[in-house]
């Protein structure tokens, strides 16, 4: 079977890559739960002092849509990869995201969970879910607005456009933009810097800022009120649509 999910330790870099090129690397339930199990791995491991997450051509084009199109509420909220994503936000070690090509829904969601965001030129980032008939459900609508302001959040969010690497750079979404071929060691050179700082005071500095933010309750409300939407017609209507590849027809309901 194809390995969704790639880990190696580069010395005490460890590099995490979501593999499943055909559908441009979306995240279904077996790939989050990948993840997950990565991540307890890498926790328990002391020699890893910092991790990329990354894959190769397009970083992550949102969740499995072909598995969301027919859940329901209850299905659909224990679809959601919050927990998971939780555990990346809150790992003991510094985590950056390296972003090529398309991260978009809840891929643009995995990357705001890491401390530090690299894009390729070539990145295009966005939060299409409005389009699909439902909302941002692993921490975009929390995360989002804290790392760039509400009003272009909102417009993110709402809109559901993309937008390009360089606008990514002007409004702090991401911190750095470099050609593709160099993504990968401009995120290595990153990780290196950040695993010579000392460890215990690097672990409590990150703690400390991810305190500042408490936001688990919203993280969860968050969930509860995509999940809700699982009861729509227009969510029916909205993934259908894409799995058909037509224009959908919303009737608000
Ligand atoms: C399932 C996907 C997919 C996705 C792409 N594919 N994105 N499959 N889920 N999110 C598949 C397509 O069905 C297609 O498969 C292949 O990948 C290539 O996609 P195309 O659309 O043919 O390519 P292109 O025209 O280049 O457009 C690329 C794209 C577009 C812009 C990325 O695919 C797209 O808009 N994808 C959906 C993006 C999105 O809405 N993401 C948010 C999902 S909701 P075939 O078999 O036809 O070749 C979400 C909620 C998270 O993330 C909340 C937490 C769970």
């Amino acid at each position: 079977m194809e390995n969704l999910v790639l880990y190696e330790k580069v010395g005490v870099i460890g590099v995490l890559k979501i593999n499943r090129p055909k559908a441009f690397n979306a995240l279904s339930r077996e790939v989050v739960d990948l993840i997950d199990e990565k991540l307890e791995i890498i926790k328990a491991d002391e020699e890893v002092r910092a991790l990329i997450v990354t894959s190769d051509g397009n970083f992550a084009a949102g969740a499995d849509i072909v598995a969301m199109v027919e859940l329901g509420p209850e299905e659909a909220s224990k679809f959601l990869f919050s927990d998971t994503f939780n555990k990346l936000e809150n790992l003991g070690i510094p985590t950056i995201a390296a972003i090529c090509g398309y991260a978009l829904g809840g891929g643009l969601e995995l990357a705001l969970t890491c401390d530090f965001r690299i894009a390729s030129e070539d990145a295009k980032v966005g939060l299409p879910e409005i389009t699909l008939g439902i909302m941002p459900g692993a921490g975009g609508t929390v995360r989002l607005p804290r790392l760039i302001g509400e009003a272009k959040a909102k417009e993110m969010i709402m809109l559901g456009g993309q937008i390009k690497a360089d606008e990514a750079l002007r409004i702090g979404l991401v911190s750095k933009v470099v050609p593709k071929e160099e993504l990968f060691d401009e995120a290595m050179k990153l990780a290196e810097k950040l695993a010579a700082r000392p460890k215990l005071a690097l672990k409590a500095a990150k703690k400390s800022i991810n305190n500042g933010r408490e936001q688990a309750n919203a993280i969860q409300r968050e969930a509860d009120i995509w999940s809700g939407l699982f009861a729509t017609q227009d969510q029916k209507e909205g993934m259908r649509a894409f799995v058909d590849k037509r224009k959908p027809q919303y009737v608000g309901k």
